[in-house]
C-alpha cells in the first residue's frame, strides 16, 4: 500500500515541523524515540517504514484500525450529505433507538456530542439542570476530559497544576482492592466495596458541612487512568444510594470502558449487579473507532429538566449524518462480528496467562481487569508494593523495540495496561506474554531487588538502573 505525500516526510523533519508548530504540552508517546505511524489494520500498527508493531493500547480502534466497514459507511454518507442535525434524517434515529437498545429502560434519551470530554460537560450540565445543586464528587487519580469542566474534575490533572482544586470539587478514595485504605489483604471483597463506598458518604457529610450541596458522582465502572481499577463488590449500589439520598444523581463514564470492552456485558456498570442503573452515562473513544464521536445517554426526566433551563441545546457537528453512520457501523460489527463473547475468551486467556507469569516474576504485583481491559501492576517489592515506576517504562521500551506497543497507567505509571483494539486474539495474546516473560526476566535481571521465584521478596531497595530511569516512553 503506497502512502500519502504527507508522510513521505523523512521522520526527523516530522518530528521537527511538530516540535516548530504544536504545542509544546500535546506529548507524545515514546517521547524518547516517538513512533511514526502511518498505517493501521485490525490490530496492528504499521510505521513508514513498513515495520509492524501490536497495538495493545488502542482502545478507540475498537473493531480493529482502518476497518473497512467503518471505511465505507463514511465515504458513503460523506459523498451524499453531512450537515447538522437540525435537519430530519434518518441515521440519527436509526442510531439513537439501536444504542439506546442496549441500555436499561430507564435510560431513555441521548445526546450526541464530539468528545468524551465534551460529554462529561454536558453531563454536569444537565446534572446541574436536574438537581439545582452545584458540586460534584469524583475518584482520586481519575481522568474525565480536557475542557475547563472536566479538567477541574480530573485529579489526575488539577493535581498537577497549582491551586486546581475547585471548591466545587470533592475527591473520594480510590476504590482500589490492591493498594489504599481497604485492600484484600485485610477484607473481604463485599467489605471492600462497603469500606469505599462509606469514603464517598464522608465526602458527602464534609461537603454538606460546608454548605455544598452535590449534583453528581462521576466514575468510571472500571477506572483507567487511575490504574486500571476494577471497582470492589457492591461498591456502585451502595455510593449510588449515598449520592441520591443526597439529592445528586449518578454518572457513569464509559469513555473507555463501553461498548463490550469488558467482555460479558456491553456496558462496565452492568459488572456491579442488575440494580446498578446509572442516571447518566458517558460513551465516546471506541464509539466512532477513531471518528470524533460520543454522546451522553439519560433519563426522560433529566432531559426535561434540562429543557426546562429554556434554551436549546445546538452542536454543530454532535449527530450528524456521517458520525451517525459510521457509529451505526460500529454497533453492527460489534453484534455481526460477536465481538463480546470473543473480548470475555480472548480476555480471559490474557489473564491466565498473566497469572501464569506472575509465578515466575515477582515485579507482578497484581493482574486485575475483565475482558480485553487488563491492567499489570509492578511492583519493587511484593510485601511493601513499592510501585515499580522505571521498570515499568523500562519495559514499555523495551516492548516497543519488540514491536509490541504497550502504556501505564496510575499514579505511579508502574501499571501496564492492556485496552486492545477487540479484535485481539489468542495468537496475539501468546505473542504478547511471550515477549513480556523476556523483557521482565531482563527488568530483574538488571536489578537485584527482585527474585525470580513466585515467593515475594523482602527486599525493599528501589532501583535505580540508568538504563531504567532514561527509557521513559509516555
Ligand atoms: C475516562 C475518560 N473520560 C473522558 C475522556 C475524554 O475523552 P476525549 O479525549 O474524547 O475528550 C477520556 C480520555 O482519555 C477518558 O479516558
Amino acid at each position: 500500500m503506497s502512502v500519502g505525500p504527507l508522510e513521505k516526510m523523512p521522520r526527523e523533519e516530522t518530528l521537527r515541523l511538530r516540535k516548530t508548530y504544536v504545542g509544546e504540552s500535546c506529548t507524545l508517546f515514546f517521547e524518547q524515540d516517538p513512533l511514526k505511524i502511518v498505517r493501521g489494520e485490525g490490530q496492528y500498527m504499521f510505521d513508514e517504514c513498513g515495520r509492524r508493531y501490536l497495538d495493545c493500547i488502542n482502545n478507540v480502534a475498537h473493531v480493529g484500525h482502518s476497518n473497512p466497514r467503518v471505511t465505507r459507511a463514511c465515504a458513503e454518507q460523506m459523498s451524499l450529505l453531512c450537515t447538522n442535525s437540525r435537519y430530519l434524517h434518518d441515521n440519527i434515529v436509526i442510531y439513537a433507538q439501536k444504542l439506546l437498545a442496549t441500555f436499561p429502560p430507564k435510560l431513555n434519551v441521548c445526546y450526541f456530542v464530539n468528545s468524551g470530554s465534551e460529554a462529561n460537560d454536558l453531563a454536569l450540565r444537565l446534572a446541574r439542570a436536574h438537581t439545582g445543586h452545584e458540586d460534584v464528587i469524583v475518584l482520586d487519580g481519575a481522568y474525565h476530559g480536557n475542557l475547563s469542566t472536566s479538567t477541574d474534575m480530573s485529579p489526575m490533572k488539577f493535581e498537577k497544576i497549582t491551586g486546581g482544586k475547585k471548591d466545587y470539587v470533592h475527591v473520594a478514595a480510590l476504590p482500589c482492592s490492591y493498594r489504599g485504605e481497604y485492600t484484600s489483604d485485610e477484607y473481604d471483597s463485599d467489605v471492600i466495596g462497603e469500606k469505599y463506598a462509606e469514603n464517598v458518604q464522608n465526602v458527602i457529610n464534609k461537603a454538606h458541612s460546608k454548605g455544598r450541596q452535590i449534583a453528581a458522582f462521576y466514575a468510571e465502572s472500571m477506572v483507567s487512568c487511575g490504574g486500571q481499577v476494577v471497582l470492589p463488590k457492591g461498591y456502585l449500589s451502595k455510593v449510588y444510594n449515598y449520592v441520591r439520598q443526597a439529592g445528586g444523581i449518578c454518572v457513569a463514564d464509559e469513555v473507555q470502558t463501553g461498548f463490550g470492552r469488558v467482555g460479558k456485558h456491553m456496558w462496565a456498570f452492568e459488572l456491579q449487579g442488575e440494580d446498578v442503573c446509572p442516571d447518566i452515562v458517558t460513551i465516546g473513544k471506541p464509539m466512532g473507532n477513531g471518528h470524533p464521536v460520543s454522546a451522553v445517554i439519560t433519563t426522560k426526566e433529566i432531559a426535561r429538566s434540562f429543557k426546562d433551563l429554556g434554551v436549546s441545546y445546538f452542536n454543530t457537528y454532535g449527530g450528524n449524518p456521517v458520525s451517525m453512520a459510521i457509529a451505526n457501523s460500529v454497533l453492527d460489527i460489534i453484534e455481526d462480528e460477536d465481538l463480546l463473547s470473543k473480548a470475555e475468551k480472548t480476555g480471559n486467556k490474557l489473564l491466565d496467562d498473566l497469572h501464569e507469569l506472575k509465578k515466575r516474576h515477582s515485579i507482578i504485583g497484581d493482574i486485575r481487569g475483565a475482558g480485553l481491559f487488563v491492567g499489570i501492576d509492578l511492583v519493587k517489592d511484593r510485601i511493601t508494593k513499592a510501585p515499580a515506576t522505571e521498570e515499568a517504562a523500562y519495559t514499555i521500551a523495551r516492548m516497543k523495540q519488540e514491536r509490541i506497543l504497550l502504556s501505564a497507567e496510575g499514579k505511579y505509571s508502574n501499571v501496564l495496561k492492556f485496552k486492545p483494539p477487540m479484535v485481539f486474539n489468542e495468537e496475539n495474546v501468546k505473542t504478547l506474554v511471550d515477549k513480556l516473560d523476556e523483557v521482565l526476566t531482563e527488568v530483574e535481571e538488571k536489578t537485584d531487588s527482585y527474585e525470580s521465584t513466585s515467593e515475594p521478596s523482602s527486599d525493599t531497595s528501589s532501583s535505580s538502573d540508568d538504563d531504567m530511569a532514561s527509557a521513559s516512553s509516555s
